[in-house]
């Protein structure tokens, strides 16, 4: 609300000062029950729409066209119009809450998260050096290095935050790549100091990020060596030393291994303490993408599963997946902090209290440079649940896992995939046989346009699979009675 010393001003400035001045919270307070009682108004519109997710669509069929003219208006818009504007938007959203939304590791949100995404946005701190985020650095530095403890890493790690598992494997195979060159100065004087070409060596299920790291790192996608995976989904040890020593025949340079703890469209998980052991005899960076599977740390009963993760020497973990937290929220780890510290920080001169300190800048040492104080809505989540909780939730959706295989075997036209490891499992229908895709590509479109049941449609080993991740804590056997109940009553029209 502009104040009394704009009364001098034409109509139309003094419109189009309150059209802006509105916009704010008015740091001196002039305007707080206006901007208090529009918070809360979306706050209702929130909890009424979010509280009916179990009976809209898990996908938006159709939505609202937004009238052109509000596409970029010509002048504020009334309070109302905005309520509108949200109301549109909530409805034409994806809808992770519903019970049986399975398509893709997207979570309802926790609500910790939640407010921790509001309290961010609020205070729009800048992750880029501690006196643009003085608490919110400090807690991820801390936080990073309790989480990476908890995967097994020594007390020498560290690790940063970064705007989802895409970035953190880029930013793992970065340092990986100028740490495992540096004699070369690879870091400093790029890839046409090599006499050879650096390679990758990954299993031919791992995530597309691993390809997208070795093209940014001026590698090319081609640098990522596919290594075949067994019937479990899972890297074979063996196929990859036979790959390490082919490399190095054809003179390429091999200087990582990815691992994977929870693949993309299976949640296979590789053996990682072999691929450790022979990174360690062959002198390779062993990275591993924990990002869906990470979050078995939390629980008794399967963290186990990590095993193989404190050899690593980077770790990505995301919690925006398996742990509920809004996006994005992706956390990377590495072993040894004064290697990520030589291997990849670039000092930024315009900003302080670095050196001095003794303590660090993260946008110094990330890929990232301006960057949103994800770490509040992460702990935020953590102070909800604690670490029994979101162990429980672990816990739970394994077992959901478990009553829909057990489901799925009941019907001998169901093919599952693979034996899963984790909550994420691929099936197929084989009642027909002349066109298997087209056939299951159709009981998945019906299975959502007529029974608001969503699974995602992958491509797997050549053929169309259903996809389920069942992460939703409120997806219950009766929801997979009747998903059953569907997928036995389909006829393909
Ligand atoms: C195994 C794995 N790694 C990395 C990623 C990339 O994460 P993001 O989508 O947050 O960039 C994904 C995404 O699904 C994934 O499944």
């Amino acid at each position: 609300m502009a104040d009394s010393s704009t009364t001098h001003l034409s109509p139309q400035t003094a419109q189009a000062l309150r059209d802006w001045t509105d916009q704010f919270l008015d740091p001196r307070g002039g305007n707080q029950p206006e901007v208090a009682q529009l918070l809360r108004q979306v706050v209702d519109l929130l909890i009424e729409e979010l509280s009916r997710a179990a009976s809209t669509p898990p996908v938006p069929l159709e939505w609202d066209e937004i009238p052109s003219n509000l596409l970029v208006p010509a002048g504020a818009v009334s309070s109302e119009e905005i309520l509108k504007a949200c109301r549109s938007l909530v409805r034409g959203s994806m809808n992770p809450a519903h019970p049986r939304y399975l398509g893709h590791m997207d979570p309802l949100p926790s609500t910790g998260s939640v407010i921790g995404s509001l309290l961010m946005a609020a205070v729009n701190n800048n992750m880029l050096s501690r006196e643009m985020s003085p608490i919110f650095s400090e807690l991820e530095q801390r936080l990073s290095r309790e989480m990476a403890g908890m995967f097994g890493l020594p007390e020498t790690a560290c690790g940063m935050m970064q705007s989802g598992g895409t970035l953190c494997n880029i930013q793992a195979l970065a340092v990986a790549r100028n740490h495992q060159f540096r004699e070369q100065g690879i870091a400093r004087h790029g890839i046409q100091s090599m006499f050879g070409q650096p390679v990758i060596l990954a299993s031919d299920l791992c995530h597309t990020s691993i390809q997208k790291a070795a093209m940014l790192l001026g590698l090319g996608s081609d640098a990522v060596i596919p290594i075949p995976t067994d019937e479990h989904c899972r890297l074979s040890p063996n196929h990859l030393r036979r790959a390490i020593f082919e490399c190095r025949l054809k003179q390429q340079l091999p200087f990582a291994v990815v691992g994977t703890l929870g693949t993309t469209v299976t949640g296979s998980i590789d053996p990682l303490p072999e691929l450790a052991t022979i990174c360690e005899q062959e002198d390779l960076w062993f990275h591993v993408d924990a990002s869906y599977g990470g979050a078995v740390i939390f629980s008794d009963k399967y963290r186990h599963l990590r095993q193989g993760c404190e050899q690593a020497d980077s770790i990505t973990f995301n919690p925006q997946k398996w742990c509920y937290v809004t996006k994005a929220c992706a956390m990377v780890f590495f072993r040894d902090e004064s290697v990520l510290d030589h291997a990849f920080r670039i000092p930024a001169p315009y900003m302080s209290l670095n050196e001095e300190s003794g303590s660090t800048n993260l946008g110094e040492w990330g890929v990232q440079g301006t960057r949103a104080p994800d770490v509040a809505k992460w702990w935020l989540t953590l102070l909800q649940f604690g670490q029994s909780g979101l162990g429980a939730l672990v816990d739970q959706t394994l077992q959901l896992t478990q009553e829909f295989v057990v489901r799925l075997a009941e019907r001998p036209y169901l093919e599952l995939a693979t034996r899963p490891d984790l909550n994420i499992l691929c099936f197929r229908d084989l009642r027909n046989s002349e066109r298997p895709d087209e056939y299951n590509a159709a009981l998945q479109r019906q299975l959502l346009e007529e029974h608001q049941t969503f699974f995602s449609l992958p491509w797997f080993r050549k053929s169309r699979w259903l996809k389920a991740v069942l992460l939703n804590p409120y997806t219950t056997t009766t929801d997979l009675d009747s998903i059953f109940e569907f997928i036995d009553r389909f006829q393909h029209k």
